[in-house]
């Protein structure tokens, strides 16, 4: 494909989605742009860009379906970003509920859900903080762009992998194991609802002005260019009720105008509240860090474009570094691109055989891609390297469960709950995120009362 015509793909893509891509990107967009003309028989893509650009034939519409879910990222996983939830759990939720004690009615927006995920983890924050709703009117509300998300979201079952972020009692009380997987179960369902929409058009949204108590529009901003931000930023700020609020990915808005939104800023994340009528002001710049400083953040917050920029640069001038490594590997398998995740692994096992976080990241890796018995080995390993590494012993007494493999159950669960003996019940467990020692005790006794059934 020519140069030209590829930019005006890339040009067309922007104006329809607001997705901007990037120059390292391009060569993934031909290989999409090419196997999808061949799949629709087109020997020449501007055929493809002809049916693209007409937007009054009802093929043009079902086309871009396709194509939004080749081109867009959807990678999510629960309770992504503890930091936030910690803000909406604790600071954004109960205010909002302390303010609608009267009409008992709550509307929030997941606008770029991908799978669902999001949305089904601020549910879950709700039921938490709500356990008697009786009398109460709640919506959760999930938009995205691509189709295959949404049927994804819609149908609620879910693998391991999107469970890395949610402790295991939480998961248990919301979902249920299913053959496929774990299913969000009715109660929380009954909350949400999803739809297939264009965030860039505000013609699409079936949400009233002013009715919306809280957005959440997180790892979406980036991948869109400033004018594209800002006419989603109006018409988010039409649709929040005074006083509503709006929480997006770290730095995602910085350097954007975002009035009449104020800033609030909470030691885990900057949030946007839309005030009562006086203006607020620009998000004001980070001060300058060190690179390995930018990394870490980059990639605390999530923000994967940019963390993926700082750790690429950081590897350039210190090649051999196994913590620039493993950041990228992090980043590729939480962005779903496991080939590349894969191989940076082994990149950092051939440096260091015994590094236990590549190690367990393979591991999750090989049983995402459905290999047990590899991810079996990997945390056999991991136990022999390193034998007080309680994480280990939980995944493999999952993995062990998952395939009604019972025998090994005892000794291991013997094994885990001794680890965690004499240990403060606030510590959090290394490489389980979040999960503390008294959570996981729990959780412990809870299998060994049914291994005994
Ligand atoms: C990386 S996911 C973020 C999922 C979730 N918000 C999270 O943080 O885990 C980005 C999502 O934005 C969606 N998206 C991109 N452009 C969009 C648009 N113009 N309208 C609606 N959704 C869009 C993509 O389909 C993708 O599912």
């Amino acid at each position: 494909m020519n140069d030209q015509l590829l930019e005006q793909f890339i040009n067309l893509i922007r104006q329809q989605t607001g997705i901007s891509i990037r120059v390292q990107d391009k060569p993934y967009l031909v290989r999409k742009l090419i196997s999808r003309c061949r799949a629709l028989g087109y020997q020449d893509p501007s055929q493809y860009l002809a049916l693209l650009a007409n937007s009054y034939s009802s093929n043009c519409q079902q086309e871009w379906q396709h194509l939004a879910d080749l081109i867009t990222t959807g990678e999510s996983y629960f309770f992504r970003d503890q930091g936030q939830m910690t803000v909406l759990r604790e600071c954004l939720l109960p205010d909002l509920i302390a303010r609608h004690q009267q009409d008992r009615t709550l509307q929030i927006l997941s606008a770029g859900c991908s799978t669902g995920e999001e949305a089904y983890s601020l549910a879950i924050l709700l039921k938490e903080l709500l356990p008697d709703a009786t009398g109460w009117q709640i919506r959760v509300v999930g938009y995205d762009l691509s189709q295959g998300a949404i049927a994804k979201a819609k149908a609620g079952v879910y693998g391991r992998w999107s469970f890395r972020g949610l402790d295991s009692s939480l998961q248990k009380r919301y979902f249920q194991a299913t053959g496929q997987g774990w299913e969000v179960v009715p109660s929380l369902r009954e909350w949400v609802r999803f739809r297939c929409l264009n965030l860039l058009a505000p013609t699409e949204y079936d949400l009233l002005p002013a009715s919306v108590d809280l957005i959440v529009c997180r790892n979406v901003f980036i991948y869109f260019d400033s004018g594209a931000i800002q006419q989603i930023l109006q018409t988010f700020i039409s649709l929040l009720r005074p006083q509503g609020y709006l929480l997006t990915g770290h730095t995602e808005l910085q350097g954007q105008e975002v009035s009449p939104l104020q800033v609030i800023s909470f030691p885990e994340s900057v949030v946007y509240q839309l005030g009562n009528g006086t203006s607020g002001s620009p998000v004001p710049p980070t001060p300058p860090l060190t690179l390995q400083q930018e990394t870490q953040i980059a990639f605390s917050e999530r923000n994967y474009n940019n963390t993926l920029a700082l750790a690429q640069q950081g590897q350039r001038s210190q090649p051999q570094n196994e913590d620039y490594l493993l950041l990228m590997a992090q980043i590729h398998a939480d962005q779903g691109r496991y080939t590349q995740a894969i191989a940076l692994s082994q990149q950092i096992l051939s440096l260091n055989p015994e590094n236990i976080t590549a190690l367990f990241l393979l591991a999750h890796l090989a049983e995402e891609q459905q290999d047990k018995i590899a991810a079996k080995e990997y945390l056999r390993r991991i136990i022999f390297l390193s034998p007080n590494t309680v994480a280990a012993y939980v995944e493999l007494i999952e993995l062990h469960l998952s395939e009604q493999e019972f025998d090994p159950i005892p000794s291991l669960l013997a094994t885990a709950q001794m680890l965690l003996q004499d240990r403060s019940g606030d510590e959090v467990i290394p490489l389980r995120q979040g999960v503390t020692v008294a959570m996981l005790r729990h959780y412990l006794a809870q299998i060994a009362a049914k291994a005994i059934q």
